[in-house]
């Protein structure tokens, strides 16, 4: 089976192409990061007006790298996926629409499917013998969950943040020290040179076994000491101090992470662990991952940085493990019932 996935629930426009073996054969990515940087945020309807524009042309450089790569042109793919919630609303129509019209037109059967199911599925990408059960730290812009993922694809949510996600934390302190949207390779390039210990920031809910996760505390913190270090110093002393700013914030979200997730793999007796998400990029959350998987004897797998973040590839190798599993068509879809879009699609 070769199945073709589109990605458009937030700012990025994405395609892939891959193979049962998770081979990628194509894929194309386009980012709006640029158009939404000077409002400092993503703003749905401009997003959605991209997403129009970039979905034909990302499509067809995604087919066009497959023709080259390993000769499959439109007719060869069996399945259409896409993302289809949670997400913005207007991206999502846009997405959703465009593969279902693909579908029709080439008679080949079209599969919604939940965006951080697609996030997690980045890992088959890096390591095709990775097969569930696993454990899931899924972390990006909009997201922060542990998830536990049985053998036949049972999703079990076993906390989540109650507030900012852990991407926005470092994009919002990010912003608080004047850098721009999204903030977090930046941060995590100007802590290299900072000091973990120059600030004193907090880790919420951390009571033993507490899986929940709260960073809005953390931008709070990083507010305060800004406006304490520009009292004194004035606007150079903040700029002097960024890096010990970035540090300490990318250590203190990195512990809470590290330290929640082994609680939870230990709770499960799990062995598997995957790290997905924009955030899962984060050298320095990476390299702890890394330590403590080997110190507990884990088999982690950290998706290519490219996979990290949003992308059609991804989609499409959420398709793939669903078709292998056995796992599609869900019984709505059996039926022939519209596979639309949902903004707030939980875990199904
Ligand atoms: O998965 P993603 O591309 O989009 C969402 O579904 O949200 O994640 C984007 C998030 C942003 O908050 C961005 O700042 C963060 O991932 N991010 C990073 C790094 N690269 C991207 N955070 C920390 N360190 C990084 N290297
Ligand atoms: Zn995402």
């Amino acid at each position: 089976m070769i199945v073709l996935g589109i990605e458009t629930s937030c700012d990025e426009t994405g395609c892939g192409i891959v193979d049962a073996g998770y081979a990628v054969l194509g894929e194309a990515l386009y980012t709006q990061a640029a158009t939404h940087a000077k409002f400092g945020g993503v703003v749905p309807e401009v997003a959605a007006r991209a997403h129009l524009e970039k979905i034909q042309p990302v499509v067809t450089a995604a087919l066009e790298a497959a023709r080259l790569n390993a000769g499959i042109s439109l007719t060869d793919i069996d399945v259409i996926a896409h993302t289809r919630g949670p997400g913005l609303l207007g991206p999502l129509l846009v997405g959703s629409s465009f593969a279902q019209g693909l579908g029709r037109a080439l008679g080949k059967p079209v599969m919604g499917l939940n965006h951080l199911e697609g996030h997690l599925a980045s890992a088959y990408l890096t390591d095709p013998t990775f097969e569930p059960p696993f454990l899931a730290l899924l972390v990006s812009g909009g997201h922060t969950e542990l998830v536990h993922v049985g053998a036949n694809l049972e999703f079990r949510v076993l906390g989540s943040t109650r507030d900012d996600a852990a991407g926005e934390a470092f994009d919002k302190s990010g912003k608080l020290l004047g850098l721009g949207y999204p903030a977090g390779a930046e941060v995590s390039q100007l802590a290299e040179q900072g000091r973990r210990d120059a600030l004193d920031l907090p880790r919420a809910l951390m009571e033993k076994g507490n899986l929940e996760f709260s960073f809005s505390g953390l931008k709070s913190a990083v507010a305060r000491a800004a406006q304490k270090c520009i009292a004194t110093g004035g606007e150079d002393a903040l700029l002097a101090a960024r890096a010990d700013f970035c540090a300490s914030l990318e250590i203190a979200i990195a512990d809470v992470l590290v330290k929640k997730t082994v609680w939870a793999m230990r709770d499960l007796d799990e062995t598997q662990l995957i790290v997905a998400g924009g955030v899962a990029a984060n050298s320095w959350l990476r390299a702890r991952m890394t330590e403590t998987a080997q110190r507990e004897g884990w088999r982690l797998v950290l998706p290519e940085r490219r996979f990290c973040g949003d992308n059609g590839v991804m989609m499409a190798a959420a398709a793939q493990k669903r078709i292998q599993l056995g796992k599609w068509p869900r019984a709505h879809e059996a039926t022939g019932a519209s596979m639309g879009v949902s903004a707030g699609l939980r875990w199904e």
